[in-house]
């Protein structure tokens, strides 16, 4: 968890999230950079989904699609990686949204944050099992968010 909040607190580093905005510090903020509230894209709902199915989504698909193949190519592990660069890369976004602060949010985020990392070294290292296993953790994270905030999505 704690582990958890720091990869995440380093992936907002890593997007230079130092929007001005006078956060709401959450009284038991794991790490101070949680408390700054990144600049959130324009428009709300309509925006996220859009950035769900035409960013997250696509992102995710090829390491559910590939990690379960008798024999990942070395072409697969190429698509591989580079979708979850796109995923790990994805996760400030998502971070940023005006439901952010939430900490159901920031859980399920926190989560599905870890099984990148975890997505993304499973790649580097072409270890299809850890590949599998990270997608389905995130069948199950990702869900989690679903559940909680778009309760009509399936
Ligand atoms: C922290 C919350 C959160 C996480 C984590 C999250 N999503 Fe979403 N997702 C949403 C919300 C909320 C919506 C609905 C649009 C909205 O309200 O902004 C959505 C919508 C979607 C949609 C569009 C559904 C539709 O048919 O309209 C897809 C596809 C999607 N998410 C894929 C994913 C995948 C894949 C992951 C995991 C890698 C993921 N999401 C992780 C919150 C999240």
């Amino acid at each position: 968890m704690k582990r958890n909040a720091i990869l995440l607190a380093a992936a907002l580093t890593l997007a230079g999230c130092n929007q001005n905005q006078t956060a709401q510090v959450p009284a038991p903020a794991p790490a101070p950079v949680e408390a700054a509230a990144p600049a959130a894209p324009a428009g709300g709902t309509d925006d996220r989904r859009q950035f769900m199915i035409n960013v997250v989504a696509p992102a995710t698909k090829p390491i559910w699609d590939l990690s379960y193949a008798d024999k990942m190519s070395d072409a697969d592990w190429e698509t591989v990686k580079k979708a979850t660069a796109d995923l790990v890369a994805a996760m400030p976004q998502i971070a940023a949204d005006p439901r952010g602060q939430d900490p159901k949010w920031k859980d399920s985020l926190m989560k599905v944050s870890a099984d990148a990392d975890a997505a993304q070294k499973a790649a580097t290292e072409k270890n299809q099992m850890a590949l599998a296993m990270a997608g389905d953790a995130m069948v199950e994270d990702c869900g989690g968010c679903h559940k909680d905030f778009d309760p009509g999505a399936k």
